[in-house]
């Protein structure tokens, strides 16, 4: 018998040298090249080293050159979306994409037209709002809710929303970053309920759905029969697996006009098919070994998020909510000044880079987003700093 593998999350590895744009673009963004950086949404934890090794193999190789996109691939997907997520793909739905982002805006264009509207709940990560803008859609901002520490959707915001003739795509982030949040599938149903009741497309970005955390879980809208029709299903290994810098991920549409629609796009951008090495990885990981990675990776990440809430409540006036899924943790610093205060603070007194709420909409304004995905010997000092500073 094999003998189990455990993994490491806990010694710390430097990314110098590596180009992250966590380290550094911190001057940049920051003003400070030494911060210690807690924002952007990848992991300072190692991938698994056997993902290491079949990249290493085909490397071995010397030629580089155009690659199929090869059964294996399609059935590592199925096999994973079947396993993880009891949701049944046909390899036919299924389209490979450079990136989550660039399926948004390759959806943004094939659903709507110029001027038409995207319906978006905020905050939400910023290329829900970047991508409508650049392709020249407008925005229909429809605030969540807090209750009870959590995100909730104000439907009738929604459906008020929704019922714009102009509004033909809605952006759900599913599970929600920044939140956190888990959405249940009875809420899912209803938002599909609206979409099909308004003709309105909905697109699920599905990215961190790996990360969820007991008793909570995941609901695919690919589990949604209703959705069949008009739905858009989004899913990278980018955050499971720290493997955003290798560009890979997938697209499940079920409906052949949808799909149509979307590969014309993508083959006008000729933005259909991913690198030689991400179709690797996404054969390497999506495998009972990389279950077993991902199971040992949400335990670490628990503890890390409970840690972190834990310590940042007992700062009086700083509300954190407590997430269900990601390993980012969302807080809210309104009651210490304006934001830019507040950013200034946190970057030259407790010497932590974080991500500031306005990118997530206006709705994130006096908000920052901790990343939690580092080994607890980085994470927790940092929050002792954030914990004396305020
Ligand atoms: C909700 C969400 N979607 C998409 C992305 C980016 O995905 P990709 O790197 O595949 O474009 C992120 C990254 O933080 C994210 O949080």
């Amino acid at each position: 018998m094999e003998e189990k593998v455990v993994y490491d999350f806990d010694t710390p590895i430097s990314r110098l040298g590596t180009y992250a744009e966590k380290y550094d673009a911190r001057e940049r963004f920051f003003g400070k090249a030494d911060v210690e950086p807690f924002w952007v949404a990848d992991m300072d934890l190692p991938s698994p080293a056997f993902l290491t090794e079949q990249l290493r193999e085909r490397i071995g190789h010397p030629m580089y050159g155009y690659t199929e996109q090869y059964d294996e691939v399609f059935e590592s997907i199925q096999w994973w979306m079947q396993h993880e997520h009891q949701a049944a793909v046909d390899p036919a739905w299924i389209s490979l994409s450079p990136s989550v982002v660039t399926t948004i805006s390759l959806a943004i264009q094939s659903f709507t037209q110029e001027g038409e509207s995207v319906a978006v709940l905020s905050p939400v990560y910023g290329p829900f709002f970047s991508c409508t803008k650049f392709n020249k859609r407008k925005v229909a901002d429809i605030p969540l809710k807090v209750e009870n520490g959590k995100f909730e959707i104000d439907f009738q915001s929604l459906e008020n929303a929704l019922a714009q003739p102009e509004v033909k795509l809605m952006l759900m982030c599913n599970p929600q970053n920044p939140g956190g949040r888990a959405w249940s599938f009875q809420c899912l149903e209803k938002v599909v309920e609206l979409c099909l009741k308004h003709q309105v497309i909905l697109l699920s970005d599905e990215i961190h759905c790996d990360i969820v955390y007991a008793p909570a879980t995941h609901q695919s809208v690919l589990n949604i029969p209703a959705a069949d029709e008009i739905s858009v299903v989004a899913h990278s290994i980018g955050k499971t697996f720290n493997t955003s810098g290798l560009q890979s991920s997938f697209t499940f549409i079920k409906n052949s006009q949808l799909r149509s629609k979307f590969r014309l796009a993508q083959n006008r951008a000729h933005a259909g098919d991913i690198n030689l090495f991400g179709k690797v990885a996404l054969s390497a990981v999506l495998s009972p070994a990389g279950s077993e990675f991902k199971k040992q990776l949400v335990v670490y990440l628990q503890e890390n998020t409970r840690q972190v809430c834990e310590r940042l409540q007992q700062i009086e006036g700083l509300g954190v909510m407590q997430p269900e899924a990601t390993f980012l943790v969302w807080s809210d610093f309104r009651a210490f000044g304006d934001w830019q205060t507040v950013f200034k603070k946190l970057i030259h007194e407790a010497n932590v880079a974080l991500s500031g709420g306005t990118f997530f909409g206006p709705a994130g304004e006096g908000w920052f987003r901790v990343n939690c995905a580092h080994p607890r010997s980085q994470l927790l000092p940092a929050v002792e700093r954030m914990v004396s500073v305020f």
